[in-house]
């Protein structure tokens, strides 16, 4: 009787990228290696840019295996930046308010821990010139790659005067990361 192996045998993970490569792109860029197993196993692709910010309520590792990325990480009313450069892995700790960019083609390998019942994700955008929040949702996360892309859509959706900061008065530009950045600099 042959061996049984539910996800089967060691497998070549750049055979699996180039199979996968086209679910790698945005809007999502993200896809499960085994979406059946207990871990979250996820190939991450870009070049992707994004203005959510992720408060995850366990841990996260990133493997940056191609190209550069960083983490845009929101901290206690101010901005700060974690780069992960190509080659290096990182363990980015539950509640660590973070923002992946993927300015350039890469491949990131990142696993996450299933929530547990009870222990919600947050989605939330900050005004690019005070910091303050502008918009924030949380969830009971049950698929990653699916979950997500949802919220980001009921934010797109907003009205400028939704989000616009009620700290300052800086109407938040939504999805668009290039605006969001350019506001920040500006007030530097
Ligand atoms: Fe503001």
């Amino acid at each position: 009787m042959s061996l049984q192996l539910q996800y089967g045998r060691p497998q070549s993970l750049m055979g699996w990228v180039e199979t996968n490569r086209a679910r790698l792109k945005p809007p999502v860029c993200n896809a499960a290696i085994y979406p059946d197993g207990d871990y979250i196993i996820n190939m991450v692709g870009g070049p992707n840019t994004r203005t959510d910010f992720h408060d995850n309520p366990t841990e996260e590792i990133f493997y940056q295996i191609q190209g550069n990325c960083h983490l845009n990480i929101w901290d206690r009313d101010r901005f700060d930046r974690i780069d992960i450069r190509e080659g290096e892995l990182f363990l980015l700790p539950a509640h660590v308010i973070h923002s992946p960019q993927r300015p350039e083609p890469g491949l990131c390998l990142l696993i996450e821990k299933p929530r547990p019942q009870g222990a919600l994700d947050s989605l939330q955008w900050y005004c690019p010139r005070c910091a303050g929040l502008v918009w924030r949702a949380s969830k009971q996360l049950e698929s990653l790659v699916d979950d997500l892309p949802k919220v980001y859509e009921m934010f797109y959706a907003t009205t400028d005067e939704e989000r616009t900061c009620k700290q300052c008065g800086t109407v938040h530009p939504g999805r668009d990361y290039a605006a969001w950045q350019a506001l920040r600099q500006a007030s530097a």
